[in-house]
């Protein structure tokens, strides 16, 4: 079967690098025909050249775009007590080789969804405005897109960033809004799957001892990213949020989803960005996302680890 045609959006960040990395490594399933960065977790800057970064790293020659510096209406917020002043602390920084791109992200996305390509499939793992944007651009790429699978929201787990909301749709929730109800083929994948795929020693160990320059730069990232959710959940490790959403294009069946409608809070100060998952179906709201809500946790490292162990010494 031919490979699944992919953008990744992303906002790097460790995790964002682990989804990278998982992508870049699974070739025969996922064609990555571009990586598109947003402001998030730092600023655009440092977003852009941490995925340029990977792609060094991976030797990918995947092309890499800049996008949206900022929300569509609020003002950016970021995330560098969590990630680092860098945005990927736990390996040291170098000027990358893999250049950027002139294309704006959000022109990328929008000439490659219009372009020869079947359909993609939009896989966003920071702030949505990148995607939200191309779609308010030019509406005529909503038919071209398979589906948008996302890292973001979440329903029993609370907020992550305020006790209402997910980081990446509090940073722009009206992007976020934009997304959900765009009509098209949606899988959320919230905290209440990623707070169970902890980077334990022992998951960690493992990777460790792939010995290649990819998984070595996953044990540094994660050495850091780690030690600010550890203190926080009292867990043995870190939630590996974004990479989530590569996993469940390779191996869906480790996830369980349920079709349910989810709304975004885009006006209080106190909710903001809240995801409100109608998980029980009390409304007759439009049953617009696939939900995850449960994952194979100890499948989901096997597989991670497996396609980190691809990477050439
Ligand atoms: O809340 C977790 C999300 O916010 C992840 O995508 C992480 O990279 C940050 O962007
Ligand atoms: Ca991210």
């Amino acid at each position: 079967m031919a490979p699944r045609s992919i953008i990744i959006d992303c906002d790097p960040g460790q995790d964002d690098a682990v989804a990278l990395f998982l992508a870049m490594a699974s070739p025969d399933e996922l064609e990555l025909l571009g990586i598109t960065t947003v402001a998030g977790n730092v600023p655009l800057a440092l977003t852009e050249r941490n995925a340029r970064m990977m792609c060094d790293i991976a030797k990918s020659s995947a092309p890499v775009f800049a996008g949206c510096a900022k929300p569509m209406l609020r003002d950016a917020i970021s995330a560098e007590y969590i990630h680092g002043e860098t945005g990927i602390n736990g390996i040291d920084v170098f000027e990358p080789e893999t250049p950027l791109q002139d294309q704006h992200a959000v022109d990328f996305i929008i000439d490659t969804l219009l372009g020869d390509k079947v359909t993609v499939t939009l896989i966003p793992t920071g702030p949505l405005t990148n995607i939200a944007t191309a779609i308010k651009k030019n509406p005529e790429i909503l038919p071209r897109i398979e589906e948008i699978v996302i890292m973001g929201g979440a329903m029993r787990e609370g907020g992550n960033r305020t006790p209402s909301a997910e980081f990446n749709i509090l940073v722009d929730p009206h992007a976020a809004d934009v997304v959900l109800n765009c009509g098209r083929p949606i899988t959320l994948m919230g905290l209440d799957v990623t707070h169970r795929v902890l980077s334990t020693e022992e998951r960690v160990a493992r990777i460790g001892a792939l010995n290649n320059p990819v998984a070595d730069a996953t044990v540094g990232m994660l050495s850091f990213f780690h030690r600010y959710d550890t203190e926080k959940y009292s867990s043995q490790g870190t939630p590996l949020h974004d990479p989530c959403t590569v996993a469940y294009l390779l191996q869906p069946e480790l996830f369980k989803t349920k079709c349910c409608n989810v709304a975004v809070e885009t006006e209080s100060e106190l909710t903001t960005g809240h995801t409100a998952v109608d998980f029980w179906h009390v409304t007759d709201r439009t049953r617009n996302v696939n939900w995850a809500y449960d994952i194979d946790a100890d499948g989901f490292y096997a597989l991670l680890t497996e396609r980190l162990g691809r990477f050439p010494l």
